[in-house]
């Protein structure tokens, strides 16, 4: 069966389509993002989370009364499970707030009482759920681990305002809500990424989605995924920390050493992630605001010195992505960086979900099918493919005798 195998080993899948989606495109040449033929630019300007949530689910942009109806059922799913707020003052307050939203998400799935329903509406009653709840689990974690009382979802505020709300306690003004709710909207889909994949392989076994939502919020969790928000805040913290004032020369140094900008480069986008367009407006919108504009500008430092450092090298794809000017923007917000990447998953939830659905129901491509790559086997432990068996007593320690 060897000659069947597509040699895309070492490249993790690089270019190879492993299906159909209508979802979302990128254009990674010209630098296009577009949700269910949407322009993310148009989103960011136009849409709100709750409205961009509903257009990646039911494909199609909501009605004034959809749209109604939606908000009033995410209101209404807000709300945490009381066994599951319990559970989570147990847990170790140093647990990194990714593992305790990975944890919880199994604990709201026993919650949820379409569970077992395979049906797509059951699936869209769960989405809704899963989007409504993540949110409140990451501000739950955050206040738990502190020693602070879990705050009640405020229902008078957006989905976004009350994030903030649950979160730190404080009902942000308008302007700062809404920058909250662009984050969210810009984080939402982006095709086939790590997580997205992870959850869609998951449900392809036929597993439930909350299972698909577990697996994506962990391969979220890598700082070549979603943990690389967290990773850029550490590195600007640092420059600052050290006192360092010639942003070209670390660059340069950073280079030397083999070590990654975090925050820049893409597997798919050639040119600026224009993700980042928005977020470093909305950076410098949201540091001239609050009065913090070291963040941005530091940012925009980095962002100068790496793109003429990398162009020297050749390397003039490596571009800033989504974490560059998002890290400074929930910085600013007052997210510390271990909840950065939680941001990412409480707006990544509509997409997982959106995926998962389709993969479920085979929308795009047809009947729906188990992933099921090949590796090539190149284990050699006794030269020959099938090895003897030997008992305990008579075997070699290989490892000392080596
Ligand atoms: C995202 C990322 C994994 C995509 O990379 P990729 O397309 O798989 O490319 P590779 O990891 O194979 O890197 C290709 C080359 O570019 C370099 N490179 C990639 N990203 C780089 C970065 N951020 N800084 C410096 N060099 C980088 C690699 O060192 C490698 O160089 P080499 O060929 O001399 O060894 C990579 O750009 C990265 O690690 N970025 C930093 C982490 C990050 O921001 N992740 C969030 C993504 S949204």
């Amino acid at each position: 069966m060897a000659e069947r195998i597509v040699r895309t080993k070492n490249i993790g899948l690089r270019g190879i389509a492993v299906a159909d989606t209508k979802i979302s495109y990128i254009d990674g040449e010209r630098g296009v993002l577009i949700y269910r033929g949407y322009r993310i630019e148009d989103l960011a300007a136009n849409s709100t989370f709750p409205e961009t949530a509903f257009l990646l689910l039911y494909e199609t942009l909501p009605t004034v009364e959809q749209l109604a109806g939606f908000e009033k059922d995410l209101r209404a799913a807000r709300h945490l499970p009381a066994f599951l707020v319990e559970t989570m003052r147990q847990w170790p307050k140093t647990a990194h707030p990714m593992d305790a939203l990975q944890a919880a998400v199994p604990l709201l799935a026993m919650d949820d009482p379409d569970l077992l329903d395979e049906s797509r509406q059951a699936n869209l009653r769960k989405a809704v759920r899963l989007v409504a709840r993540l949110p409140a689990v990451v501000a739950a974690w955050h206040r738990i681990r502190q020693g602070l009382d879990v705050l009640p979802a405020d229902d008078t505020l957006t989905h976004a305002a009350n994030f903030l709300w649950q979160t730190f306690g404080i009902v942000p003004d308008a302007e700062t809500a809404r920058v909250m709710d662009i984050c969210l909207i810009l984080h939402a889909d982006h095709t086939f990424n790590a997580s997205t994949f992870a959850c869609r392989e998951v449900v392809s076994t036929r597993a439930h989605m909350y299972a698909g939502v577990a697996a994506g919020v962990g391969a979220l969790s890598g700082e070549l995924h979603g943990g690389a928000n967290a990773r850029v805040m550490e590195m600007l913290q640092r420059i600052v920390a050290d006192g360092i004032t010639d942003i070209p020369g670390w660059v340069r140094h950073q280079l030397d050493r083999k070590e990654r900008i975090m925050g820049m480069g893409h597997a798919v986008y050639k040119t600026m992630d224009p993700r980042a367009k928005i977020l470093k407006q909305l950076a410098f919108q949201l540091g001239e605001k609050i009065g913090q504009r070291l963040w941005p500008e530091l940012t925009h430092a980095v962002e100068e010195a790496a793109l003429a450092e990398l162009s020297a090298r050749g390397k003039t794809e490596i571009q800033p992505n989504v974490d560059f000017y998002s890290a400074s923007v929930y910085h600013i917000l007052g997210f510390p960086g271990d909840l950065m990447t939680c941001i990412f998953a409480a707006s990544r939830i509509a997409g997982w979900c959106a995926h998962i659905i389709e993969e479920k129901f085979g929308d795009a491509q047809g009947k729906p099918a188990l992933y099921r790559p090949q590796a090539e086997y190149v284990g050699d432990y006794c030269g020959k493919l099938d090895c003897e068996y030997v008992p305990p007593e008579k075997r070699r320690d290989v490892a000392a005798s080596a």
